[in-house]
């Protein structure tokens, strides 16, 4: 798994307990799952679908670095699905891990639009390809 985001812990994300938020995590996942899709599958139509059981393990709390990571588990005709885990930067420790993730892409009408992606590419591969 890929840990490319790291978030720093702040008041504002705090809940009454003096503890990261769960909906401001859970938030921030979502946007680092959207971005993922919309590069890979390179559609800008590109929305959650299904969530799975998430399971918040261990909290963080104000001044916290924390990193979330993605992995590809697969990809579908319009759809692409994902596992995220998110953890302590410094001490490695599970926040929370969510298993299947599915994102899909869209057609200019709001329907399901097949990607034709069949592996994970990178933009600088791209690039040199142009
Ligand atoms: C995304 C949306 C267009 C899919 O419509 P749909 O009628 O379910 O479409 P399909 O049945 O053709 O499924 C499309 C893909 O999603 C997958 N999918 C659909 N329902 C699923 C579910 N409950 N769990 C996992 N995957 C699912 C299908 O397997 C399919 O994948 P594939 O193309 O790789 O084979 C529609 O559900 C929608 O607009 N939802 C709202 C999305 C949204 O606005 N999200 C933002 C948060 S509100």
């Amino acid at each position: 798994m890929n840990f490319h985001t790291r978030k720093w812990i702040k008041p504002q994300d705090l809940n009454p307990n003096q503890t990261l938020f769960g909906g401001r995590l859970l938030e921030w996942i979502d946007e680092e799952c959207a971005l993922y899709s919309i590069i890979q599958l390179e559609n800008p139509k590109t929305v959650t679908k299904y969530m799975s059981e998430i399971d918040f393990r261990s909290s963080a709390k104000q001044g916290d670095i924390i990193e979330i990571g993605i992995e590809v588990v697969k990809f579908g005709t319009a759809s692409i699905t994902l596992k995220s885990e998110v953890r302590n930067k410094m001490t490695r420790e599970s926040i929370i891990t969510i298993d299947k993730i599915v994102m899909v892409a869209l057609d200019e009408h709001g329907k399901p639009k097949p990607h034709g992606k069949t592996k994970v590419e990178f933009v600088k591969d791209r690039l040199a390809d142009k």
